[in-house]
């Protein structure tokens, strides 16, 4: 994603923080103190610019989000689109369940405690199509190995791209850490835009070009996995 540069993007950023945390590491395993309750806190890494954390938040008022991003310029937009999605907030005004957070993802494990986390979206992540890049990319099994440490007993990891060879890899990479998937679908709208899904930014452009959205979703915790079976094994 190519950005420009503008003078006064960090104080903007500075000014907000009620909304904007620039220092993650500061609040690693106390999350829930910053939200005030003990809600499931979800988080999406590389939300860009935050329509999809901004609607979850306002959907979903009894689950904590958290909007991950390294670049300033992200957060400063996704910051404006949450008071937007709000009802349009002023700067000085909080959004208790959401928080956007600066971070680069090689140091997630500075930013939350073990089982922390309830939910990790990852949305269009990046492709990095080129071999010698693979370990950027989210799904990479080094990242994987990382997020399985902050998940909860019910963690899960819902991925979506619009990539068939980072699906492929995504899908390798899930099953290498031993890791079981449900709703795999490899035409997310196959019946048109489905409305109990938050589409993102790069979602819309796609699905507006006519391209296939692949998604799935990926039991990491404990009981996230049990659920799943009993409900398997419910009579029809
Ligand atoms: C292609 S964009 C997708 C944005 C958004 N999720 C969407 O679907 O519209 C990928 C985002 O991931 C972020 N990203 C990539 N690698 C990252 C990393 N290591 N740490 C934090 N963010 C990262 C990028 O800055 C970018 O905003």
């Amino acid at each position: 994603m190519r950005l420009r540069g503008r003078k006064g993007i960090r104080e903007s950023l500075e000014r907000q923080p009620d909304l904007v945390v620039l220092d993650g590491k500061s609040l690693k395993g106390r999350w829930a103190e910053y939200f005030g309750n003990t809600n499931p806190i979800h988080v999406e890494f590389g939300m860009g610019k935050g329509r999809f954390i901004s609607e979850q938040s306002v959907r979903n008022p009894d689950i904590n989000y958290i909007g991950v991003d390294m670049y300033d310029e992200l957060l400063r937009r996704a910051a404006d689109k949450a008071r937007l999605a709000h009802g349009g907030l002023s700067e000085n005004e909080s959004i208790p369940n959401l928080a956007l957070a600066l971070c680069n993802l090689e140091y997630v494990l500075d930013m939350f405690e073990t089982g922390e986390l309830e939910r990790i979206y990852l949305n269009f992540s990046d492709p990095w199509p080129k071999k010698r890049h693979a370990r950027r990319r989210l799904t990479h099994h080094e990242f994987l190995r990382k997020y399985m440490l902050i998940l909860n007993d019910r963690g899960e990891i819902h991925f979506k791209t619009d990539s068939m060879s980072l699906f492929e890899f995504s899908l390798n990479s899930f099953a290498d850490m031993g890791l079981r998937m449900r709703n795999i679908t490899l035409n997310l709208h196959a019946d048109g835009l489905r409305d109990d899904l938050v589409p993102t930014e790069y979602e819309l452009k796609f699905v507006d070009r006519g391209m296939p959205i692949y998604r799935c979703e990926v039991l990491v915790g404990k009981l996230a996995l049990e659920e799943h079976v009993e409900r398997l094994m419910e009579p029809q």
